[in-house]
């Protein structure tokens, strides 16, 4: 059997519909039908696995998967050992603070002893420590604009694109922490052969790129 890559994507959520597409736009054919989690390229040398965000990063410095497509918002929470070989330039978003529209915020020491949910309790205290808050830091995995008005805590640190889940959840955006997009990350020891492929992939996605601009 000749050399393959393997390829983590978003199974789904934000990314997956802009990874599939960039794929596509790479003139890289394959099928995955509904519920199949892995399946191999046509035409080209690959293999992709749908799975979740934020079990990419570690599949990826694991060497289960040789390459990935993740916000960088996920690879740096996950704080894993893997490379960013290219940005991607979609699935914009930022990470931000946000608190009942109500609220009458001024600044971030507003935030200080309050207790604040969020999925990147990395991001979240490294933030609140540059910038001397002490904060309580509820780590929840997912629906995290639900925890001020359930009374679990008085604001939230989340990922925030359109703004809509904010507006729905009557939170308003006070500070951005960072902002982020798509990026492609590979496993540090690539083989010649795999590292080969990656390049020629690369190779494209920069075509693709060039055509937009
Ligand atoms: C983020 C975040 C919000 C939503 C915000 O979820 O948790 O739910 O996107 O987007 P909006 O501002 O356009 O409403 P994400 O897609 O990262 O999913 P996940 O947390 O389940 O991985
Ligand atoms: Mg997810
Ligand atoms: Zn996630």
């Amino acid at each position: 059997m000749s050399e393959m890559i393997r390829i983590a994507i978003q199974k789904s959520g934000r990314l997956s519909e802009d990874s599939l597409n960039l794929i596509r736009e790479c003139g890289i054919q394959f099928n995955n039908g509904t519920g199949k989690l892995k399946s191999e390229a046509a035409n080209f040398p690959a293999e992709f696995l749908s799975l979740r965000d934020d079990d990419i990063p570690g599949y990826v410095a694991d060497g289960v998967a040789d390459i990935g497509i993740v916000g960088e918002n996920v690879l740096i929470e996950t704080h894993q050992k893997v490379d960013l070989v290219h940005r991607l330039g979609f699935s914009k978003c930022r990470l931000s603070l946000a608190v009942p529209r109500g609220d009458d915020y001024r600044q971030l020491t507003d935030l200080h002893q309050k207790r604040i949910a969020t999925s990147y309790p990395r991001i979240l205290s490294n933030f609140l420590q540059e910038h001397k808050i002490e904060a309580d830091i509820h780590e929840i995995s997912g629906s995290v604009e639900i925890a001020p008005s359930i009374g679990l805590t008085d604001a939230i640190c989340d990922i925030v694109s359109s703004g809509s889940t904010l507006m729905s959840n009557g939170l308003k955006e006070v500070e951005v922490i960072f902002r982020s997009e798509a990026v492609l990350i590979a496993h540090p020891n690539l083989s010649p052969a795999r590292q080969q492929i990656l390049d020629k992939l690369i190779f494209r996605i920069k075509s693709v790129q060039a055509a937009k601009n």
